[in-house]
């Protein structure tokens, strides 16, 4: 059945990639985004360059703080459910501007459901984060866990909306929100300043990568597609009458060290990498795993791409694309 969606960050990497999965099974999409600068906008504009070939798909510029053009924008696709992706992300800037971070992702998310619950619409999906379990000492994290003990802004300002969607469904009967939890999501227009595409940049032009610690982080890397997969699943799980607000991690449930990465880089790119070794950085998790029973049972969520699968993927979409993406400053 085709829907009306409105979904926010729609030109960030998620989001474009959301798009062009909803609008591929014949959904009507409104997107909203305000192409801020925290990487090159032009990268974002690219990003949603082949769904606003659709007829089915409108970008709209629009800051998600701004309630008016909220409102305008439900007015406009009267959706049947909002995809909530708009945030600050990244955790390591989080802590140079953590008031910009609580404002775009706490006040932003305040004010889109508010738009949401006065506009009548009953059907939510947010992003959040597997940074909200901070150090958690039980792994692999589960969605039962208090997750109170974040470990930077960003993590503070995901768990923060979590907990405004679980106030606005408890408010708003008719309210049915879904919040997901994405773990370290990479592949094609994945955003420059995340590791992988970082690293493919630096390593193909020569230059030093730099590895904060001794290499034996590691992360629950999740394939784009599989990500997706998750979101249009949680977007359907909206229409069931009895959710009132859940949240589901979304990885691989495969942990992946940060030297095991880099060579699984090396060996894709064909070329070693020099390692600049510096401190461990503040903010910084040592691990993230999912436990994604709950996804697995409840959405149908069956992740598919395994990272020495993933990697030669993103590889040859950062080829084809000249590695189109800045390196961000570190
Ligand atoms: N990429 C990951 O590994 C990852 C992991 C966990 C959670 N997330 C979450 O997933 C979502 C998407 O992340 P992403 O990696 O695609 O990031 P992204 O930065 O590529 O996308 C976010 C988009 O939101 C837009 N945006 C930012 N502030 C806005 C505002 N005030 N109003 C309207 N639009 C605004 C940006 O311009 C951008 O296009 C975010 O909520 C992020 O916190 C991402």
């Amino acid at each position: 059945m085709a829907e009306r969606v409105l979904l926010t960050g729609a030109a960030g990497f998620i989001g474009s990639h959301v798009a062009d999965a909803l609008l591929a099974r014949g959904d009507r999409v409104l997107g909203v985004d305000n192409f801020d600068d925290f990487y090159d906008p032009a990268v974002k504009r690219a990003n949603v360059a082949d769904a606003c070939r659709s007829a089915a798909f409108t970008m709209v510029d629009g800051d998600v703080r701004d309630a008016a053009a909220m409102t305008r924008a439900i007015a406009a696709i009267q959706p049947d459910v909002i995809v909530h992706l708009a945030a600050r992300a990244g955790v390591r800037p989080s802590i140079a501007a953590p008031a910009v971070y609580a404002d775009v992702n706490v006040r932003g998310t305040a004010v889109v459901l508010e738009a949401a619950r006065a506009a009548g619409v009953q059907r939510a999906v947010v992003a959040s984060s597997s940074s909200v379990y901070g150090n958690a000492s039980r792994v692999p994290f589960s969605e039962s866990d208090a997750a109170i003990q974040p470990v930077s802004p960003y993590a503070a300002t995901k768990r923060a909306a979590e907990l405004l969607c679980e106030t606005f469904a408890e408010l708003e009967p008719r309210l049915r929100i879904v919040s997901l939890r994405f773990f370290t999501v990479y592949g094609p227009r994945q955003r420059p300043d995340l590791a992988i595409h970082k690293f493919a940049s630096l390593i193909s032009s020569g230059r030093p990568i730099p590895v904060y610690g001794d290499g034996s982080s590691s992360r629950d890397y999740t394939y784009v597609t599989d990500t997706v997969q998750g979101v249009l699943a949680a977007i359907d799980r909206t229409r069931k009458g009895d959710v009132r607000h859940e949240l589901f991690n979304l990885g691989e449930s495969q942990t992946t060290t940060l030297a095991q990465l880099i060579a699984l880089l090396e060996d894709a790119l064909g070329r070693p990498a020099t390692i600049e070794r510096l401190p461990a950085q503040p903010g910084d998790v040592l691990c993230t795993f999912a436990d994604i029973s709950r996804a697995r049972d409840t959405l149908g969520y069956a992740p598919a791409v395994p990272i020495h699968d993933g990697i030669p993927r993103f590889v040859a979409w950062f080829r084809d694309t000249a590695g189109r993406g800045a390196v961000a400053p570190r």
